[in-house]
């Protein structure tokens, strides 16, 4: 019976153990959490993603804080146009979140960069080329194109020196979205170095509609690589969402993929970012508490719990210190929904807004529990306590249960005493 292990991840004449932890914003794949997947020899992530409130909590930086002094006159408007990020202060945020995590890298693997092209920051190409650019320049092993089709994202970088030696990637989640992308890109004369094909029960944003049920994982895999081959395209694929044991990750390599990334086991280890009282929400959570919603204001369901505190808040559009969802136009859809809402209870000192969500100012606080279909199984992966909770794991243990489990087992940590 194979195990992960046997099998390799090539970029080139480099080998990797085919495990990638998957980016998790805002700040949940931490660098603590890339650094350990990449010092055993696999890739992980950090992830851009608000970037200058994630330099305000690891360096101590004050942007967030100026931002908001520089448009609190704008707080009671609804017109949001006219905030916008200061460029400068997204390279310097980004420089100092890759920067620190490069240079305390260590071993064999790799560490990329997940970068959403949803996050438009009222200026959409400007902000997405300063982001990737500084990562660049400060060293990223790659970058990850997420959440969007990034037509047009090559394109704002193949000027740069290290346009053809950093690893670039793309997620899709259908042959359609694979073959656009190629083709757009294909004028910079640059293939991806890798596809990662993320399925309907991954976590964060699903490239599917409400029908995302529909889909399998390992029928849209089939289909990528088969069309890859008539097309004489070599370039690793690596299958993502719902893969929770080393034997569902066996079950894509022998199918000839390349890698898998994996996230959810994750979100219960020491060195994910999320707080600790959330992180035991993850392990207790039951299947009916999953859900696929529409409270997302870029448009694309969301997976998460259905306790996340993020369903059903009305507070105030946070666009003066956040807006990383305000579009080229300076909209987002929860500015609508809001003011929406408060044209119906006026008089209302709360109010709660059910369509969507203010993202950045859940996100940022942690309110809104994003998670993968399989999180109900987390439970299944350590020990309970007298107390009711749980043991937390090492992003070790996770990463190296994934490389050498067998028979769809999954591996518990050595018991620690309670703290
Ligand atoms: C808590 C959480 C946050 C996530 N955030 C992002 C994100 O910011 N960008 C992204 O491209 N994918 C995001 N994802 C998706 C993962 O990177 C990954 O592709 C997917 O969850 C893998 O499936 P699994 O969680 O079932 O292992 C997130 C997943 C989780 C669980």
């Amino acid at each position: 019976m194979k195990r992960v292990d046997d099998f390799r991840l090539k970029f080139g004449h480099k080998e990797f153990v085919p495990i990638m932890v998957g980016g998790m914003g805002v700040d949940i794949s931490t660098a603590e959490l890339a650094l350990v997947a990449a010092k055993l020899g696999g890739i992980g992530h950090i992830s851009d993603a608000m970037v200058p409130v994630v330099s305000d909590n690891r360096f101590d930086t004050k942007f967030v804080k100026d931002k908001m002094r520089e448009f609190k006159y704008n707080v009671a408007n609804t017109d949001k146009s006219m905030v916008k990020f200061n460029l400068d202060v997204l390279a310097d945020a980004t420089a100092r979140h890759v920067g620190a995590t490069m240079s305390a890298k260590r071993g064999d693997g790799l560490i990329f960069i997940n970068c959403m092209e949803k996050l438009t920051m009222n200026g959409p190409k400007e902000t997405l080329r300063v982001r990737m650019r500084s990562a660049m320049d400060a060293g990223i092993d790659g970058i990850t194109l997420a959440a969007g089709l990034h037509l047009g994202t090559f394109a704002l970088i193949e000027d740069h020196p290290r346009f053809h030696d950093v690893k670039l990637g793309i997620i899709v989640s259908s042959l359609r979205a694979l073959q656009l992308f190629l083709k757009k890109s294909a004028r910079t004369g640059r293939l991806p170095d890798y596809i990662t094909i993320e399925g309907p029960l991954a976590g964060g944003h699903l490239g599917f509609g409400m029908d995302w049920a529909e889909y399998d994982l390992m029928t849209i895999f089939k289909e990528i690589r088969d069309w890859m081959v008539t097309e004489n395209l070599n370039i690793p694929l690596i299958p993502a969402g719902g893969v929770f044991t080393g034997s569902d990750a066996v079950a894509f390599l022998e199918a000839g993929a390349s890698a898998l990334q994996v996230a959810t086991r994750f979100t219960v280890t020491k060195e994910c970012g999320l707080p600790e009282k959330v992180r035991q929400e993850y392990f207790w959570t039951s299947e009916d508490n999953i859900e696929v919603n529409q409270i997302s204001p870029t448009g694309y369901p969301m997976r998460m719990l259905k306790n996340s505190p993020a369903i059903g808040d009305g507070i105030r559009p946070n666009c003066e210190a956040f807006g990383y969802l305000l579009d080229a136009k300076g909209n987002c859809q929860y500015i609508d929904a809001y003011n929406a809402e408060v044209a119906l209870h006026p008089e209302a000192k709360k109010i709660r807004v059910m369509a969507k969500t203010c993202l950045c100012t859940q996100m940022r606080n942690f309110d809104c529990w994003t998670c993968g279909h399989n999180a109900y199984r987390l439970k299944d992966t350590s020990h309970r306590r007298p107390d009711g909770t749980y043991q937390l794991l090492t992003a070790e243990h996770v990463f190296k249960d994934y490389q050498f489990s067998t028979d769809g087992q999954v591996s518990l940590p050595a018991l620690e005493p309670a703290p």
